[in-house]
């Protein structure tokens, strides 16, 4: 389907072309917020995005799993615009942004974290935020510094806004890129392995900020390995594997399906499961979990 066919944004790569109406996959919900449309994308013979096709709704909160290479953060580059599809159409808020960049497309709302945090090292906690907030949301003066200190708050990181961004423990880096993004005031949100690295506690509190912008209204989608975290937030769930969506519905039972337990074989998501299961309780380590470990 051509998404240029109508007048747009001049210069933007934003068009007006609205969004084919099939709404979200299995929840009645429509129009969708983000659509991709048979979205293609390999590099050399690696596939990332295998004829994709997603439909993600306003204040959605969507969990993404899969192995690692599996095309998680491709897909959240091609959806954020750092990555341009070799074929197939995506559209935000009813808009066609297949080619529009990614600065266009944050402005839009679409705000999203890396994997690996990319603050600007020797700015403040507060800077860096605030350049989110001017840059991607567009405010300025007084309003950029409260929406700033706002955005700080709600992130747990008001204690460190004098800091150099380059000091902060992982943490507090986590949550700077959650409140980058955040900044840029989203009407969604992409989290990448925000959780990461870090201790049980410290997921939990991340979860707890994940829910509370949820509850706003803002919807997100979060890849993570730290699959006990994803299950207690989200309300859907997609398995990714080889550019290809395996598996996706409710979280429970997309765990249980046996091709999704079959690519997290030997990882430690499947450690993860297994000591999950109620029936089973948890089990010894097999030798690969234990060298992921
Ligand atoms: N810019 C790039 N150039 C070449 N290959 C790339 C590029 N970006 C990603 N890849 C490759 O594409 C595949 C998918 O990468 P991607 O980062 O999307 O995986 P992922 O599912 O996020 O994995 P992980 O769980 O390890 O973060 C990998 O094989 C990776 O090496
Ligand atoms: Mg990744």
């Amino acid at each position: 389907m051509p998404d240029s066919v109508t007048a747009g944004q001049a210069g933007t790569g934003v068009t007006g072309v609205v969004a084919p109406a099939t709404g979200v996959a299995g929840t009645g919900v429509s129009p969708a917020l983000l659509e991709l449309d048979a979205v293609c994308k390999s590099f050399g013979k690696v596939v990332v995005a295998d004829n994709l096709s997603l439909a993600v709704g306003e204040a959605e909160l969507v969990g993404i799993v899969g192995p690692n290479g599996a095309g998680k953060s491709s897909l959240f580059g091609l959806i954020a615009g750092d990555l341009a599809p070799s074929s197939g159409h995506i559209f935000f808020a009813g808009k066609g942004v297949t080619k529009a960049d990614a600065a266009a497309r944050c402005r839009l709302g679409i705000g999203r974290t890396f994997q690996v945090p990319k603050p600007f090292g020797a700015m403040t906690v507060f800077e860096n935020v605030l350049v989110a907030v001017q840059q991607g949301g567009g405010l300025r003066g007084r309003a950029s510094y409260a929406a700033a200190v706002e955005v700080l708050e709600r992130t747990g990181l008001a204690a460190d806004v004098n800091l150099p961004a380059e000091r902060l423990g992982l943490l507090s880096r986590k949550r700077l890129e959650v409140a980058r993004a955040l900044a840029t005031r989203p009407r969604l949100l992409l989290l990448d392995e925000v959780a990461g690295g870090l201790t049980d506690p410290e997921v939990a509190q991340l979860a707890d900020i994940v829910r509370a912008i949820s509850a706003e209204g803002i919807a997100i989608i979060w890849i993570e390995h730290v699959v006990h975290a994803l299950t207690a937030t989200v309300s859907r769930l997609l398995c990714l594997s080889g550019g290809l969506i395996i598996g996706d519905g409710e979280p429970e039972t997309v765990l249980a399906m046996p091709a999704v337990r079959e690519v997290f074989l030997g990882t430690e998501v499947t450690a993860e499961l297994r000591a999950a299961d109620p029936v089973t309780g948890p089990a010894p380590a097999s030798a690969a979990d234990r060298e992921q470990a």
